[in-house]
């Protein structure tokens, strides 16, 4: 069984898929950081970007690797977030990451996050959460994990990354037409992931 998880930065995807994954016993896909990786490769060695995200090894898990090297922490700063949103636009980048995904949700229980997975990676995902939440409960809860110091230079970035996403001509950002939209502006990560772990048990059957 495939949940797919899509919605903008900062609405709390990664928390609630990660948790959610922990508390029904599911494998997690971090595709975001696949995008990032492949962004902070070009960084190290410029060159063609459909051409790397097609020929490098990603290794998705506690750690993030990339060719064998430990990119955890080196893929979550803002040059690196910025240089992913903008490769991301690229329709080969896609393809070759989108190659990968398919890849590994074929076989065995997911819980996939990202911007389409619902519409692209899993259309068949037997379950789609299309999760928000208000621009400015976003840019804070960035601010926060980020430990900048005013979330409203957060949120100044994040407008114009949710722009580039969901204006980009290929898979832009989109709720499935399928999709659950929650918003998880003034909830908390438990409220969620409980109720979308009760979803998980009705579209399995009890
Ligand atoms: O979720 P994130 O912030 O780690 O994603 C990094 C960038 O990658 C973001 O700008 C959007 C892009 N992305 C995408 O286009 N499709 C996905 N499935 C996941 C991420």
């Amino acid at each position: 069984m495939v949940v797919a998880i899509d919605g903008p930065a900062g609405a709390g995807k990664s928390s609630v898929a990660r948790a959610l994954a922990e508390k029904v016993g599911f494998s997690y896909l971090d595709s975001g950081a696949m995008y990032r990786a492949v962004a902070r490769s070009l960084v190290d060695r410029p060159g063609d970007a459909g051409e790397r995200a097609r020929d490098v090894d990603i290794r998705l898990g506690d750690r993030i690797k990339l060719d064998g090297r430990d990119v955890t922490d080196q893929i979550r700063t803002p040059d690196v977030s910025e240089a992913a949103s903008r490769i991301a636009t690229d329709p080969r980048v896609r393809a070759a990451l989108v190659v990968k995904q398919r890849e590994l949700v074929k076989e065995g229980d997911w819980v996939a996050e990202g911007r389409d997975i619902g519409t692209v990676v899993a259309p068949d995902a037997e379950l789609k959460i299309y999760l928000t939440a208000s621009p400015e409960e976003r840019a804070q809860r960035r601010a926060k994990d980020l430990g900048a110091p005013d979330w409203r230079v957060v949120l100044r970035d994040q407008t114009l990354r949710d722009q580039q996403d969901e204006q980009r001509e290929h898979s832009p950002l989109r709720a499935a037409p399928d999709a659950i939209e929650l918003d998880s502006t003034d909830r908390t990560l438990e409220d969620v992931v409980t109720q979308i772990a009760g979803l998980v048990r009705d579209r399995r059957g009890g």
